[in-house]
């Protein structure tokens, strides 16, 4: 059975629990969050990461921002749960899933405006369990599309994580190695370090060890070689945010990946649920891409690395376009050679919240 991420323990007045990933891959242990700024704090500082992750992270800091409400109509809860969703939205900026989920709430919350206010609250807590048995089934069913390209014996690259840490529990990248060899398929992975937080080494690796899959840790700066002595046969990834026409952000130096997977002719998959689609963007060129602390490349796990004051810039994503992408692994199927047209014609209206 894989670990929960992120999940509710109790009723209205239970609580969030969380792993704390920024412990891993040396001490699991939970964070119980009891009230929004410890979720907020949570989110910011990575101990929940992961697109789909952070999504439900939001729902159910939702839930603990709103139940003490003392509101008398519903146009006052609104505004309250606007105040927590616009708190919640400015952890952090890139992955959409964050955002999709609050508006997600919202829309629920407003269908129901004619509930008291009592039961729009347990209304809420269960919208945001229902998220989380969404994301459950929508990555078991990206694991088997994606698993159907995957033969006997092939050895896979991955970036950063997007396993089971990243989602409710199953991930979305790593479910198509979990399914291949759930069927039997023996598959090698090579998991790219992933500076400057090493989600790579401190969370895939981990994961894929776990789930007694072989897999080789090397630093970002040896793709190129290992592809180059033809070592690899495809790239999946993760993605934090898919624009209209396929252009897809996803942790920094994914790009630098889907580069070098082009010049050496190994095939480059992103393996997303729907809701990681932001279709109001044309392009990548206008997802908001997050940055970080310089405290992070010059003083990395508390070791400094770097000269003191050192210049530092510190992009957490970046955005492959489409051109590079092979194919992008839904719950709905594969989109090969994404554009504009095949995104519309897989995704439609019903990627949009609410
Ligand atoms: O900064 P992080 O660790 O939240 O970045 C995570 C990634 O880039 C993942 O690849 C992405 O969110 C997909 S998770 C299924």
């Amino acid at each position: 059975m894989p670990l929960a991420t992120i999940e509710w323990v109790g009723g209205l007045d239970g609580h969030a629990r969380l792993i704390d990933q920024t412990l891993l891959p040396t001490e699991l242990k939970y964070i119980d969050c009891e009230d929004v700024p410890t979720m907020w704090n949570s989110i910011k500082r990575l101990a929940v990461r992961g697109a789909p992750a952070i999504g439900i992270a939001a729902a159910l800091g939702t839930v603990l921002g709103i139940r003490g409400s003392e509101a008398s109509d519903f146009n006052e809860f609104e505004e309250e749960l606007r105040h927590v969703a616009n708190y919640l939205g400015s952890s952090r900026p890139t992955a959409v899933n964050l955002f999709w989920a609050l508006d997600r709430m919202h829309a629920v919350a407003r269908h129901n405006a004619n509930l008291p206010i009592d039961r729009i609250k347990e209304v809420l807590l269960e919208e945001a369990k229902a998220i989380i048995e969404m994301d459950k089934t929508v990555c078991r069913q990206i694991g088997r599309h994606g698993a159907e390209l995957i033969a006997d014996g092939t050895t896979i690259l991955t970036h950063c994580n997007a396993g089971g840490l990243a989602t409710a529990d199953y991930g979305t990248a790593l479910a198509v190695m979990f399914a291949a060899h759930e069927q039997g398929k023996r598959i090698s992975v090579y998991a790219d370090e992933t500076r400057p937080l090493l989600q790579g080494a401190r969370l895939t690796a981990w994961e894929l060890m776990h789930a007694g899959i072989d897999v080789t840790l090397i630093c970002d700066n040896m793709a190129g070689l290992v592809m180059k002595q033809g070592k690899i046969d495809c790239v999946i990834v993760g993605a934090d945010r898919i624009a209209a026409n396929g252009d897809t952000a996803n942790k920094i130096g994914t790009y630098s990946v889907a580069v070098l997977a082009k010049q050496h002719g190994v095939s480059f998959y992103v393996a997303a649920p729907a809701s990681t689609f932001d279709l109001s963007l044309p392009s990548g060129h206008f997802i908001p891409i997050e940055e970080r602390e310089g405290n992070e490349i010059t003083c990395g796990f508390g070791k400094r690395t770097a000269p003191e004051g050192v210049k530092t810039y510190c992009p957490a994503f970046d955005v492959t376009p489409a051109e590079y992408i092979t194919g992008i692994i839904t719950e709905r199927g594969i989109i090969e050679r994404p554009d504009a047209d095949k995104v519309r014609k897989t995704l439609g209206a019903q990627s949009q919240p609410g």
